[in-house]
């Protein structure tokens, strides 16, 4: 189809985080990208150059590729240009744990019969799910379509860099153009490539992100113990991090993780394992882990100010990581519907999420700046550790407070510059 000059046109399915990451990207490295969502809103906005996420570099990227980036609810339009279809449709959570594929169902139902074209599914799905696809298509005579699983490692803030610099580049195929053709996709960002089977492809997805949420509930573990012990685990995170085998990465003690991938993909893998009989006990302890360490700065907050009835308290950041806004399984909401729940006046500042947030979390005052948030607070909670919060006054934060306590829920501050302002600080395992 292409010379070995040009680079493969592409579609992808798909224009939320990952679609329009991997959109951008491609068209960065040369490529036609034919973008496809059935959500015909955001199709117009990003035809008239709207970005509907908020990811740093994204927008540039799709400004500077406007040419080769064409935007549409019509999946023929990519099929007449494209015989790789990116799949990048969410697979959120159903109630039961599992992952819902009805959005990955029904781009399989809308593929037609074809022996030229592929699916590469970069949206996570558990294992088995290639070889589902691949008996659906059989048995409804469009057997002559291909499929590639090619998961996506991108985190959220720094998408866009780790698409043009990836650890790895991970592709499962059937060993036929397909497979050849993705990796001849790639092959200009010089990765180190991991060509296997579709199957294990998949699992490779599941089982990197459950490691790193493993990382982090056994780090807030020991954080805790930290506590009872006298420990400060931020020193005990430096001497295990200098470990080659351990690494320093994904060992920052705090309030828990959050986002539209680890909570999800932690509990997929096992109930993957459950519903094939396997009890995966490790990780069920890694999800309370997490579900009680989003809960800890309540029992901080009770210590200090005994009863939160009446109590004013000033959370700074509410998206689930910095650098975004998004706000899937982000701690804020757990802490935010306790607080209330405990009767405390809970305002909050975020600088990105804050307009969004206002359907999400119920029953707090949005405020426009830190200082306004902490205007007549008896506590500051530090939720996401923006850059603009390791930079803040204490002294002007200190004069506008009623109270006089900083809990550092990401270990972010610098606990002399708050005690420095006559704050007491408290973090998470900190001595
Ligand atoms: C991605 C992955 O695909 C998911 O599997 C991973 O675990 C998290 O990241 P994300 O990019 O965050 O999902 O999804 P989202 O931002 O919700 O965007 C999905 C897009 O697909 C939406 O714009 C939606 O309108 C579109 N869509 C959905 C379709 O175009 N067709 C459908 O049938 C369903
Ligand atoms: C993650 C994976 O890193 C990425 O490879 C995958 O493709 C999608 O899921 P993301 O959810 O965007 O990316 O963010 P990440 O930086 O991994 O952080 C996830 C959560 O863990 C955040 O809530 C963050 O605050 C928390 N975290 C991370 C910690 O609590 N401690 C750490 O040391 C690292």
């Amino acid at each position: 189809m292409s010379s070995a000059r040009e680079r493969e046109p592409i579609g992808v399915i798909g224009a939320g985080y990952v679609g329009l990451v991997t959109a951008a990207g491609f068209a960065e490295l040369g490529s036609e990208v034919w973008c496809v969502d059935i959500d015909a809103g955001r199709i117009e906005r990003l035809e008239r150059g709207e970005v509907p996420i908020y990811e740093p570099g994204l927008e540039q990227l799709l400004k500077r590729n406007a040419a080769k980036l064409h935007f549409t609810t019509d999946l023929d339009e990519a099929l007449a240009h494209a015989r790789l279809l990116f799949v990048a449709v969410g697979t959120p959570p159903t109630y039961s744990g599992d992952a819902d594929l009805s959005a990955v169902h029904t781009v399989v139902d809308a593929i037609p019969a074809s022996d030229g074209h592929a699916l590469v599914m970069k949206s996570t799905v558990p294992c088995g799910t290639g070889a589902s696809i691949q008996r659906a298509f059989a048995e409804r005579g469009k057997g002559g379509l291909s499929y590639v699983s090619c998961p996506e490692f991108l985190r959220e803030g720094s998408a866009m860099k780790d698409f043009l610099n990836p650890d790895r580049v991970v592709v499962g195929d059937e060993g036929d153009w397909a497979g050849d053709a993705v990796v001849e996709l790639y092959a200009p960002l010089g990765a180190p490539l991991v060509r296997t089977d579709i199957a294990s492809a998949e699992m490779v997805k599941l089982a990197s992100n459950a490691f790193l949420a493993t990382k982090i509930s056994f780090i807030n573990e020991i954080a805790n113990v930290c506590e009872e012990t006298g420990a400060d685990v931020v020193e005990v995170a430096r001497g295990m991090g200098l470990d080659d085998r351990i690494g320093p990465k994904f060992l920052q003690a705090g309030i828990g993780f959050g986002g539209s991938c680890f909570p999800k993909d932690v509990n997929a893998l096992k109930q993957l394992a459950g519903n094939s009989g396997y009890h995966f006990q490790l990780l069920t302890a890694v999800i309370e882990v997490n579900e009680l360490q989003k809960r800890r700065v309540i029992g901080k907050l009770h210590k200090h100010l005994g009863g939160l009835v009446g109590k004013r308290v000033a959370l700074l950041g509410l998206a689930f990581k910095p650098d975004t806004d998004d706000m899937r399984e982000a701690s804020s909401l757990v802490l935010s519907a306790r607080l209330n729940a405990d009767g405390a006046a809970v305002t909050a500042y975020d600088p990105v999420v804050a307009e969004e947030a206002r359907s999400l979390v119920s029953g707090i005052t949005f405020a426009d700046s830190p200082l306004h948030a902490a205007a007549g607070a008896d506590a500051i909670v530090l939720v996401t550790e923006w850059s603009e919060f390791l930079k803040l006054d204490w002294s002007r934060l200190a004069e506008a407070m009623s109270g006089e306590l900083v809990i550092d829920g990401r270990n972010a501050l610098d606990p002399d510059a708050v005690r420095g302002a006559g704050l007491v600080y408290e973090g998470i395992g900190r001595r």
